[in-house]
């Protein structure tokens, strides 16, 4: 026997294409050679295995050792191949019985003793591999990211010896198919409206927003609860679904941050800096990751001190705000990742942030701000369905006496029931009707229309803002219950382009 094959999953993206590693046995001088367009990492490999194979007891053949990962055109990176390779060799050299791989895949990477590290991407290769009704063995660390996948033979092991006794039926692992162990639903048990005092109109603009999943821009001075308010807002959203639960770990999961246990069925939050590079938030690198609009997938991407963003930053935020995905072109290599996130920004009203204060502490001239404000695009501006302001609250309001705010769970309530209203009527959130949709969906009476058209003019909105208004009024109504949109639900709605009705430019 001087040929065998051992199946495994490459890693493309937030897909795990099937790769056939390849041994072949050849007589002449020892060498080894991996072909397929393994990157350094990938070569490297032959390494751990050599030193893992010896180090475990096995005879290492003093052959020459071609590798193959198939297909040769789909580039491959990291240890995942670790294991593969050792097996085929294995089984190449008769050392374990080749046929015991059938229908079989593995991925996880040696270390030089033989032990299984975990690797990155095993939830997209875990779904690939039931959804080609292979078994899959992985390293332990792996066992609960890839337990996820539900109707999976998945099993796992610590150590290249465990798999090779499996193989040779002497002592058989145990399928790892124990239930996940169930998650308490709320995202951060710690952080709760509750904390947050006074603050109305905020909570009611963060209320609005989570029931039909609208973009939210808060204005206020300093120290007033802005960051606060954006922490809890994956709080009040409704739960995630087992399929968009999946859909966020995978990102995760192929991502730096990795799969967390954790973080099962919570509502993502991401808050970059506002020094974060245009990569950094939608994502590249050589081989394409996701940046922190695709991490904040079906949650919230709060960016605090919107102002301070590099404007080429911003830009790149448009294409997923109106679409829900973002593509990545580096060099040869493409990718198309989900990003349809709920975008939560804070801003001063001012350079010095004391615009409006009572007290006078602002010294910014007029062109200072409206310098600071115009760095924020209309176009991007646009896009933001509510504008709300958080003012100063006196000091008396703020303390432990003052009482606490509805808690996340009340609101949150109310935010379900909402949501519910409108995926029965057209399955998704009224933030993610298209223009034809809302015009079929939102309808409105003429005195209603009316009333938007003054406005309109009145504040010189755009017709994509028009249709904005409607699907925040439709959510309003949703959250009173509501299948009209009155006159009070539309005025609300209009109520909530602050920065429209102070123009900014
Ligand atoms: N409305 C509020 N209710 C309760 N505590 C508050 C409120 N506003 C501010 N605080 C207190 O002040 C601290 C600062 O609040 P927070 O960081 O949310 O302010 P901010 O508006 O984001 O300010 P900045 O503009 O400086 O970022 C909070 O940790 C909290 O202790
Ligand atoms: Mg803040
Ligand atoms: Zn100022």
């Amino acid at each position: 026997m001087g040929l065998a094959v051992i199946h495994t999953r490459a890693q493309e993206g937030l897909r795990a294409p099937p790769v056939a590693v390849e041994v072949d046995l050849a007589n002449g001088l020892p060498a080894i050679t991996v072909v397929g367009l393994a990157e350094t990492a990938v070569k490297e490999s032959r390494d751990r295995v050599r030193a893992a194979l010896s180090n475990c007891g096995f005879e290492f053949p003093a052959r020459r050792i071609t590798i193959n990962l198939a297909p040769a055109d789909l580039p491959k990176e990291g240890g995942r191949y670790d294991l593969a390779i050792a097996l085929a060799i294995l089984a190449a050299s008769g050392q374990i019985p080749a046929a015991a791989c059938a229908g079989l895949e593995f991925i996880g990477e040696l270390s030089l003793g033989g032990e299984l590290r975990p690797v990155r991407a095993a939830l997209p290769a875990a779904l690939a591999c039931r959804d080609a009704g292979h078994t899959l063995i992985v390293p332990q660390a792996n066992a609960a990211e890839a337990r996820r996948v539900s109707g999976l033979s998945l099993l796992a092991a610590r150590h290249l010896l465990e798999i090779c006794a499996h193989l040779k039926a002497e002592t058989l692992l145990l399928e790892a198919t124990q239930a996940p162990e169930p998650v308490p639903g709320e995202a951060e048990p710690d952080v709760d409206l509750s904390d947050v005092r006074g603050q109305y109109a905020a909570r009611r603009a963060l209320e609005v927003a989570a029931a039909g999943e609208h973009s939210v821009l808060m204005m206020g001075p300093p120290g007033t609860g802005k960051s606060m308010l954006a922490r809890r807002l994956p709080g009040i959203l409704p739960p995630l679904t087992e399929t968009e639960a999946l859909e966020v770990a995978t990102i995760a999961s192929v991502s730096d941050l990795g799969f967390r246990s954790d973080r099962w069925k919570k509502r993502p939050f991401r808050a970059p800096h506002h020094t974060a590079s245009a990569a950094a938030l939608v994502g590249g690198g050589s081989v394409p990751r996701p940046g922190e609009i695709s991490l904040a997938h079906r949650g919230v991407l709060f960016l605090d001190e919107l102002p301070e963003f590099d404007r080429r930053v911003l830009e790149v935020l448009r294409e997923p705000l109106e679409n829900g995905e973002i593509h990545i072109s580096r060099a040869a290599r493409q990718a198309v990742f989900p990003a349809r996130f709920q975008l939560i920004a804070a801003m001063n009203p001012c350079p010095c942030g004391y615009l409006g204060d009572a007290r006078g502490r602002c010294r910014c001239t007029e062109e200072q701000v409206a310098r600071y404000r115009s760095r924020i695009s209309g176009p991007l501006l646009d896009r933001i369905d509510l504008h709300v302001e958080v003012p100063a609250v006196k000091t008396e309001a703020l303390g432990d006496a003052a009482p606490p705010g509805e808690s996340s769970q009340a609101v949150g309530e109310r935010v379900a029931a909402a949501r519910a209203r409108q995926l029965a009527r057209q399955d998704k959130p009224n933030a993610a009707l298209n223009q034809r949709e809302t015009t079929r969906l939102c309808i409105v009476k003429p005195a209603v229309r009316d009333l938007v058209l003054q406005a309109m003019e009145r504040l010189g909105l755009s017709a994509r803002a028009y249709h904005r208004l409607l699907r925040l009024a439709r959510t309003i109504a949703d959250l009173d219950e509501s299948d009209v949109i009155t006159a009070r639900h539309m005025s609300e709605a209009i109520h909530f382009r602050l920065l429209d009705r102070q123009p900014i430019r």
